[in-house]
């Protein structure tokens, strides 16, 4: 039997030897291995082997099977190698056809707002300025008329590094340290990275913002270059036909202070279920800058107005592209990213 089943083997690599077609190296493949084929027929004949060489012979049975598979498997690629090889040499060449371009990426939806939003306030003539995302308490609060006791705190939940160290919650302490060393008049603003212990399907513990601050004389800045400026920001934004409203607010840094609504992307105004059925969406804080603020800078209060705002680009390319998933942006699938 063994004997058999070595010569079998022979046999069917020299049959595998001689097929150079792919057709001819299943045929030989039915012919040894296929379930009526000659190797199957030995194993059925085992039955008839005393008990105690069972075993073994099932065993060589096996390998032999093995590395007949390993050769057809390998006749075959050699097969069509050969016949790429043939066909290159002889057939006609296309060298016209267009190569495979590498898929391309490009720039983050936030990044693509983000930049948006730099360029409509840098052609208002506003500059960038940047600070540290590792603030102290004076800069990111007690600067911006927040003291340690003082409620509007709580507006914020805050990420604690040590006792005077915080990450910044918003990019208005970038502000205090521009006018800490520039006098006035100043036009800037302060994209960023901010940090807030917040997490759900509208916040992310880690978001963007853009904070903006104006200072000039007194008589040269006013609420209304305020709302003109963010109105003119709202527009290019979300289109020049979008409504803007100023809704009375509060922030300990700014007085009086406002926020600003645009109508609803959803519905333009008629109430869904984005704007809670108000026809309006929240996009901003702003305000006429606190007398105590510019005196904790080192300003005179008495020389000295302007106004401030700050927004977080989440929120805005959210409202601006219709997603309702926060998440979305941070999750880095490439189906969701590639359309934008
Ligand atoms: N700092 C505020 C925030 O993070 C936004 C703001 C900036 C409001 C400046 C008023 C003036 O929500």
């Amino acid at each position: 039997m063994l004997q058999q089943l070595s010569q079998l083997e022979q046999e069917a690599l020299a049959a595998l030897a001689d097929a150079t077609s792919a057709e001819a190296v299943h045929t030989v493949r039915v012919r040894f291995l296929g379930r009526r084929g000659k190797l199957t027929s030995l194993l059925k004949a085992m039955g008839q082997l005393p008990a105690e060489q069972r075993p073994e012979v099932g065993r060589l049975t096996n390998e032999v099977k093995v590395r007949l598979e390993e050769e057809v498997s390998r006749r075959l690629k050699a097969i069509e190698e050969e016949a790429l090889t043939e066909a290159l040499l002889t057939g006609p060449v296309d060298v016209t056809l267009p190569g495979r371009r590498p898929p391309l990426g490009h720039l983050h939806p936030l990044t693509q707002v983000l930049e948006e939003i730099i360029a409509i306030f840098t052609s208002l003539n506003f500059t960038v300025a940047e600070g540290p995302e590792i603030e102290t308490d004076w800069y990111c609060f007690e600067a911006l008329n927040m003291p340690k006791d003082h409620p509007a705190r709580d507006m914020q939940d805050t990420f604690y590094v040590a006792d005077e160290v915080v990450l910044r919650t918003h990019t208005s302490s970038v502000q205090i340290r521009v006018m800490e060393h520039h006098p006035p008049p100043v036009r800037v603003i302060s994209p960023g990275k901010v940090y807030r212990c917040d997490a759900d399907i509208t916040h992310s513990p880690m978001f963007h913002q853009v904070e903006g601050l104006l200072v000039d004389e007194p008589g040269r800045v006013t609420f209304g270059d305020l709302k003109g400026v963010l109105e003119l920001f709202a527009h290019r934004m979300f289109g020049p036909e979008t409504a803007v409203r100023f809704r009375p607010s509060f922030f300990p840094y700014t007085e009086p202070s406002a926020e600003v609504d645009i109508q609803c992307v959803g519905c333009r105004g008629g109430g869904c279920r984005l704007c809670k059925g108000s026809g309006w969406l929240e996009i901003l804080g702003s305000g006429m800058v606190d007398p105590n603020v510019f005196a904790a800078v080192g300003y005179d209060p008495e020389s000295v107005v302007g106004f401030a705002f700050g927004m977080g680009v989440e929120r805005i390319a959210m409202l601006k592209y219709g997603i309702d998933d926060i998440r979305l942006f941070f999750e880095n699938d490439a189906r969701f990213l590639a359309q934008f």
